[in-house]
Order: C-alpha cells, then sequence, then structure tokens
C-alpha cells in the first residue's frame, strides 16, 4: 500500500511522505509477512539473480506480476539487460537459497544446489514450489527503487509449501483452518 500512494501521489507529496519516522516505518512494514521468492535472468551472457520479497501479482488478464529492486543494486546493472526473467517461488526448505542469492561478492549460481535452463534462456532453480517465466512489461523509477513488471509466458508448479519472511526471519506456514482448496 506504501508504494501504491507513491505511486499515486507523485513525487509533488515527498514533503508529506518525509513525515513519518524511518525507524517506525521500516517496524510497520516488518509487521507485514510475505513470500521469498529468487528472480533470476541471463543477461549479456551472465547468470544474475537475487532473492526479493517485494513480489506481488498484477493483473490476471493480461497476467502480470511485479517486484521492487534497489536503484544501487548491483545485480540490476546486469539484470536491466535482460528481456525475460524468472521469477523462483522459494519453498520453506530453501532458507540456505534465499541467503546465497541476497550475499555480495560471490558466485551465486556456483553456491546454489541445482539449477537447469529453463524457456527464453532463464535459469530456474531446484526444488521450488513454483515458478514464473516473464517477459519485461515496464520498468518504473519509484522512490529508492525501480518496479519492474514482468508478462508471464510461462508457469509451473511442484505444490511444496513456501517459505516466508517476518520481521527479519524465515519461517514456514501454518495453517489455521483448512481452507477450501
Ligand atoms: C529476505 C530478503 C528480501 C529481499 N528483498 C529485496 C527486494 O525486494 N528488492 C531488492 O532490491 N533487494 C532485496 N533484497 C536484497 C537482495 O537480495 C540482495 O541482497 C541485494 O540485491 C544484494 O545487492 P547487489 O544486487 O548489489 O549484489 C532482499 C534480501 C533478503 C534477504
Amino acid at each position: 500500500m506504501v508504494q501504491a500512494a507513491a505511486i499515486i501521489q507523485g513525487a509533488g507529496s515527498s514533503m508529506r511522505e518525509q513525515g513519518v519516522d524511518g525507524v517506525r516505518f521500516r517496524q510497520a512494514l516488518a509487521a507485514h509477512a510475505s513470500g521469498v521468492v529468487v528472480i533470476t535472468a541471463q543477461a549479456a551472457g551472465a547468470l544474475v539473480g537475487l532473492t526479493v520479497t517485494s513480489f506481488t501479482s498484477v493483473s490476471l488478464a493480461p497476467p502480470l506480476v511485479s517486484f521492487y529492486v534497489d536503484r544501487a543494486s548491483a545485480t540490476w546493472t546486469s539484470l536491466k539487460l535482460a528481456d525475460y526473467f524468472a521469477v523462483n517461488v522459494l519453498a520453506d526448505e530453501q532458507t540456505e537459497l534465499a541467503a546465497i542469492f541476497a550475499r555480495k561478492g560471490i558466485d551465486r549460481f556456483a553456491n546454489c544446489l541445482g539449477w537447469r535452463m529453463g524457456a527464453h534462456g532463464v535459469p530456474l532453480l531446484d526444488g521450488t514450489s513454483a515458478h514464473l517465466i516473464c517477459h519485461r512489461h515496464s520498468v518504473a523509477d519509484i522512490g529508492d527503487h525501480i518496479l519492474v513488471v514482468g508478462h508471464v509466458v510461462e508457469a509451473g508448479t511442484t505444490g511444496g509449501d513456501p517459505l516466508l519472511y517476518h520481521r527479519a526471519s524465515f519461517g514456514s506456514f501454518v495453517p489455521l483452518s483448512r481452507g477450501s482448496e
């Protein structure tokens, strides 16, 4: 909602947005639990990827998804060259994989357990609960992040349980009651 509000209000609202205390802002955001994905792509012959919690669905028809990447990200300098990218939805036993794809200064693909080349030349990580292959739809500068929207051209699921992130910790999903399938 914060991100959506920033888009609607535009740059002219920067004074009002600065009114919130930075610590309280981060604490409030940390109360929001999210799934964990790794965005992967092949750009100029190199494999790139990063762990992301800002992933969300955008539209069903057309099928659009999005994520936000830090403007200062070194990964983005390569990722922005790719026409296609994959969203790898991590399963609850993949906390180490989430950590590897967030670590600076390492070859993230050499350190992960396994991956394969998917359609459109995008690397798909092994053991995930789902994947979506996306054609880059649009990109927009939003504050200190960049909004990346992808048009989903292929999707697959394995039925694994999701990895969650909440208050700087990884966890798994425990249903309070069984919902309708
Ligand atoms: C749980 C978690 C969620 C993250 N979510 C995002 C995100 O939504 N956007 C982003 O740009 N970076 C996110 N990061 C940081 C990146 O995974 C990674 O640390 C960063 O891209 C490393 O910097 P580099 O791209 O300069 O190598 C997240 C990291 C973790 C551990």
